[in-house]
């Protein structure tokens, strides 16, 4: 049985860098922010999956401007909680982005290089405009330069899990955001 505190995976983290609650208020605030950014555009919001879905979840219910969604899907070849090569698209937007407003959301901005590709490709095809919208921000890692237009919080360069980022695939569902302890990622 899962314990009522949250699921069980908790016990692998060596700390936690975000709470729920601080999730929750930054969120509220990039929120208000957007609206007042966008509160005449019609936006379109194109989150990069699996990542970025619980925070967009999240964030788009804090968002008042009309609005569409859209995912694509992004991948990198990694080596442990590194990730190795070009970033390529896998999964491509169903929708046209031509003449549209986007907004790019992504869990973390690492190295850059996902959401730079993935910006330099929405305004190839012809974008009105692209902004990007991070939960996370390991400036230590960049490797091109490349910032986001809203950050939720800037973190030191650790591997962090939960609220959607996962290491192979787990721990997406924790509430939090934390540092696994080194022997779950054999580190
Ligand atoms: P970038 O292209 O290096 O900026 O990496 C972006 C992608 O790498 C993110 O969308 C994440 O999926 C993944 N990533 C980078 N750092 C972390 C981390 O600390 N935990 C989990 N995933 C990460
Ligand atoms: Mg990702």
């Amino acid at each position: 049985m899962p314990s009522p505190k949250g699921p069980p995976e908790l016990k692998h983290l060596d700390h936690v860098l975000v709470t729920p609650a601080a999730i929750k208020r930054r969120i509220a605030a990039l929120g208000a922010q957007l609206n007042r950014d966008y509160a005449h555009k019609d936006l379109m919001v194109v989150a990069i999956v699996n990542g970025a879905l619980i925070f967009t979840a999240d964030l788009l219910r804090q968002m008042r401007s009309p609005l569409r969604l859209d995912c694509l899907r992004a991948s990198s070849y990694h080596t442990g909680t590194r990730a190795v090569g070009e970033p390529r698209i896998v999964d491509q937007m169903k929708l046209d982005v031509k003449g549209q407003h986007v907004l790019l959301v992504d869990d973390i901005l690492d190295t850059g290089k996902t959401l730079a590709a993935v910006a330099g490709l929405i305004k190839a095809k012809g974008a009105a405009s692209v902004r990007t919208c991070v939960l996370l921000d390991k400036k230590a890692r960049r490797a091109v330069p490349f910032e986001a237009d809203y950050v939720g919080f800037e973190i030191p360069n650790e591997f962090v899990v939960g609220y959607g980022l996962d290491f192979n695939e787990r721990y997406r569902n924790l509430p939090c955001i934390g540092v696994l302890r080194p022997k779950y990622y054999g580190g």
